[in-house]
């Protein structure tokens, strides 16, 4: 599949066939697909919480509007993104400034204005924090649902949950906000799909404004 053929195959699908189970294997594969996403100074910061079990699936969906797809997909995946990714002694931080170090693409006297550069960028409001977790946390979100696409696989990207409850129902640390949820699986078989919804043309996406 070439990438034009993968944005038309790629819907969110409500039915998913239960029966039918996500290899490990297939699983590693769209991760590490997914894990080229591009991020800001290289800070990656995403992780996921892989259910499997019944168990955690239902207790996923009462917090996620009752949706069925939740406990039908073989794999849902609570992405989460670290809002303090970019901080001095985050184990990623110092991962990535180790790897910069090693590779010639900084020197240790520029750790300084490494530290200064995120924190004016990603520091100075707690929405700050939230937007530099959510769009790399995101873009990583959506290049999965593509390589999901690409190995034949089906994903629904959710929302409807209630983000405290599930931090909490789930031990998850308040460094990490939630920005969604993703059922992976494969299509309920004989499974009509609705038309491919519509989408803002290229006119209707680009804007100016007057000075
Ligand atoms: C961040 C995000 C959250 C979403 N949350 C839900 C959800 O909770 N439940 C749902 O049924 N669909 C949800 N959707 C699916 C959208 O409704 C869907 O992507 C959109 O209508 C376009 O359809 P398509 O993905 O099949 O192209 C979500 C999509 C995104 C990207």
């Amino acid at each position: 599949m070439n990438f034009k053929e993968i944005t038309e195959k790629r819907r969110s699908i409500n039915f998913f066939d239960s029966q039918r189970d996500v290899s490990e294997e297939t699983l590693i594969e769209i991760v590490d697909m997914a894990a080229k996403t591009p991020s800001s100074f290289n800070l990656q910061p995403w992780n996921l919480m892989v259910l499997r079990e019944p168990e955690a699936k239902e207790k996923l969906r009462k917090l996620a509007w009752d949706q069925p797809k939740v406990t039908e997909a073989p794999v849902v995946l609570i992405v989460l993104a670290d809002k303090k990714g970019w901080a001095d002694g985050n184990p990623v931080f110092e991962k990535n400034w180790n790897q910069m170090l090693d590779s010639g693409g900084m020197t240790k006297d520029q750790r300084g204005w490494f530290l200064e550069a995120t924190q004016s960028l990603y520091n100075w409001s707690s929405d700050a924090n939230l937007a530099f977790a959510a769009k790399n946390a995101g873009f990583f979100a959506m290049s999965l649902m593509y390589a999901a696409t690409e190995v034949g696989l089906e994903t629904h990207p959710m929302d409807g949950f209630d983000h405290e409850a599930v931090k909490k129902a789930f031990n998850i640390p308040d460094n990490f906000w939630i920005p969604l949820l993703l059922a992976v699986g494969y299509k309920k078989p004989d499974l009509e799909l609705h038309p491919p919804k519509w989408r803002k043309s290229y006119k209707e996406i680009v804007v100016s404004f007057k000075e």
